[in-house]
């Protein structure tokens, strides 16, 4: 496995395998590698010749009084992680090497960037979508490994690439969860124990909605009543967005007809946690 910090070095050689025929796939990720990540990385071992992941925790993704800063960076195990996987390449780029000086080009994806999450993290997707362009030209990649986890990060991701006609085949994975429910979060190290005790609620909620759904109920106003109850009767919870909504626009559904994806995020403490389930009746 090869480490690379330099956008022209980590593009000539790849540029050397696709003209050799090779598959690139490509895993972008902000490091704390978590089981999530690499069962990305797994998917990408199993489907491409070559593996790339990209270690970089891209500050204009994060608000001014979000937790850049203390944003976990263990860089030696997460390249011991990668080694084990057999991943051909990490890049792992400066700050300087992905927004030098003057840099002033960003990639908005309207509409779908402002919702949900983006309502209470303005410019969050602006700033996703203009690094995961810039990564997707440095590596350019066949297929690009997102997760489940973060639904409308890969909405986004999948507009800005069909809109751009980025030549890149997406592929989301699925959401890994321990073995309580819990979503895989690098964000999770955050949590003291009674809180992760506490952040099963999220899990526990997005059961419910589907054990109604079972049941018959269509009706998303009342399972989303259902569900804020059983997170209110948690004191250390409090809820940032609950929504049911079109998996393909994001739009707010009245009623489940034939798929709906729930998406949630909650305060636990400090931590901001956000968690989903894809349904199709
Ligand atoms: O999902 C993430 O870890 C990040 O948003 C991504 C896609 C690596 C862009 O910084």
């Amino acid at each position: 496995m090869l480490a690379i910090r330099k956008p022209l070095q980590i593009s000539k050689i790849l540029a050397q395998h696709k003209r050799a025929g090779k598959a690139i796939g490509f895993v972008p990720t902000m490091g704390a590698l978590h089981e999530g990540h690499l069962n990305l990385i797994r998917a990408a071992r199993r489907e491409n010749d070559i593996v790339i992941v990209s270690i970089f925790v891209n500050p204009l993704q994060f608000g001014p009084k979000e937790d850049l800063k203390i944003y976990p960076r263990p860089l030696k195990k997460d390249l011991a992680l990668c080694r084990f996987e057999k991943v051909d390449y990490v890049f792992y780029p400066g700050l300087s090497d992905i927004y030098p000086k003057n840099f002033s080009t960003y990639i908005e994806v309207k509409g779908l960037s402002e919702t949900l999450c983006g309502r209470s993290r303005p410019g969050h997707f602006r700033g996703v979508t203009t690094v995961v362009a810039k990564l997707l030209n440095i590596i350019q990649p066949v297929n690009l490994y997102l997760g489940a986890k973060d639904a409308q990060q890969a909405a986004i991701v999948k507009r800005m690439i069909t809109d751009l006609n980025i030549p890149v085949k997406l592929k989301v994975v699925p959401i890994v969860r321990d073995s309580d429910g819990l979503a895989l979060s690098s964000r999770n190290a955050y949590l003291k124990a009674n809180e992760k005790r506490d952040a099963l609620v999220l899990s526990r909620a997005l059961n419910l909605s589907k054990v109604l759904i079972k049941n018959g109920a269509r009706d998303t106003k009342r399972i989303i009543s259902r569900m804020r109850s059983l997170i209110r009767r948690n004191e250390s919870a409090k809820i940032d967005y609950l929504e049911i909504v079109d998996p393909d626009n994001l739009r707010p559904l009245d009623k489940i007809i034939d798929k709906a994806l729930i998406l949630l995020a909650v305060y636990i403490g400090k931590t901001r946690l956000i968690d989903n389930i894809l349904i199709k009746v």
